[in-house]
């Protein structure tokens, strides 16, 4: 008995040492985590989302292509300049925009630098501070993301010149095989090595896990791998001491793969989609902002919309960081044309509001098609 009793409280000891363990080194101060928590609820306020305009210069260059105007530094900042200064309607329905680097130093007409103009317009200035994907050797075509290198002084520079929040996109591919436990690890495991790095900045990491919608897959396998991926995502971050309440996570809906012969109702999606997040995604965290993932314009609204109206409970905000599903039209409509310049502004503003309204699950369609509305902006294996 005296054994017993004894070694019940040996055991006690090791297990209070470790909750001690886990108090002895403090992370951040109570004024970062209310810093970082600000930040993160500020760019998910009801009926807010995120403009991602954080293309690199390969990635804009192809977006050009398509509307025939040349990749010139001058036609990049140009353009992004129509997306900034859109007017007061967007105010309303835009948090925060992920830029990219050569974009957070260009200058508007005037010579106001682009993050003190959103800044003024109320606007989160955010920057994607990842250096893109690459092979993970030995498995079957799957990546990591690199970029952790020289992370920690980039960090420091970006919160000086006006960021406030971060991206950093890991990619996992659905096929037969794959994703392999070592993918989901490794881009776990990155992805909170860069949260950790993001916050002891000040600056609110954006957690992108994107699972790609190329493949002939259904819909629940989709959501099989999505929860998969989430939870090891947020073990790691746990593991790491991350402050959850100082993130937002930007995951894919969940969908049928791209080549799926069966046809899913925008209710169907969502209902998976808030299935697997509720079985992962821990209540602490603000906001989920979803990719479009090569949807069209219409189709990411829709199902953003029908996600919000999902009879389950949702304790997260669920809205937008739309890249190409809040751009397509406004591209089409600029077509590097000057004298354009007030149209594509009004298709960004148009499905900026739209999708303001997804946000608050109060779309309803009119029906009426932007200039690429309805148009499928699916592109293979998509790297930015
Ligand atoms: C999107 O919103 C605009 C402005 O409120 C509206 O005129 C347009 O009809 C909406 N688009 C669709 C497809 O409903």
């Amino acid at each position: 008995m005296l054994v017993l009793l004894s070694s019940a409280c040996s055991k006690l000891t090791v297990f209070q040492q470790r909750v001690k363990m886990s108090h002895a080194y403090p992370f951040l101060t109570p004024e970062q985590k209310k810093e970082l928590s600000d930040i993160a609820h500020k760019i998910v306020a009801s009926g807010k989302g995120i403009l991602a305009a954080d293309e690199s210069t390969g990635s804009i260059a192809k977006r050009f292509q398509g509307i025939n105007v040349e990749n010139t530094e001058e036609n990049r900042r140009f353009y992004r300049q129509l997306l900034f200064t859109a007017d007061d309607r967007v105010k309303a329905c835009i948090g925060g925009a992920i830029l990219f680097h050569e974009t957070l130093y260009q200058k508007d007409d005037s010579g106001k630098v682009f993050s003190q103009l959103l800044r003024e317009k109320d606007i989160v200035v955010g920057i994607k501070v990842d250096k893109g994907v690459v092979p993970l050797a030995g498995t079957n075509g799957e990546t990591t993301t690199q970029g952790l290198d020289g992370l920690n002084e980039r960090c420091a520079q970006y919160k000086k010149d006006g960021a406030d929040f971060a991206k950093w996109r890991c990619v996992l591919k659905i096929t037969p095989t794959t994703p392999s436990n070592l993918a989901i690890m490794e881009n776990a495991n990155v992805l909170a090595r860069y949260a950790s790095i993001c916050q002891s900045h000040g600056i609110v990491p954006i957690v992108e896990p994107e699972i790609l919608p190329d493949g002939d897959h259904d819909l629940k396998r989709c959501q099989y791998i999505t929860e998969k991926v989430l939870a090891a995502v947020y073990k790691a971050l746990s593991d790491h001491h991350i402050y959850l309440e100082g993130t937002l996570l930007k995951p894919n809906m969940v969908t049928a793969g791209h080549s799926c012969s069966h046809k899913y109702a925008p209710q169907e999606i969502a209902m998976a989609t808030v299935t697997a997040l509720r079985r992962t995604v821990p209540p602490a965290v603000p906001g989920i902002t979803f990719l479009s993932g090569g949807q069209s314009e219409e189709e990411a609204t829709l199902n953003l919309n029908a996600i919000n109206q999902c009879p389950l409970h949702k304790p997260w905000a669920l809205t937008f960081s739309f890249g190409r599903a809040l751009q397509a039209s406004a591209l089409k409509a600029w077509s590097g044309k000057k004298e354009n310049a007030k149209a594509c502004q009004e298709e960004y503003i148009k499905r900026a509001m739209n999708n303001s309204q997804a946000a608050l699950g109060k779309y309803v369609s009119t029906g009426e098609k932007g200039a690429a509305a309805g148009e499928s902006l699916f592109v293979a294996n998509h790297a930015y």
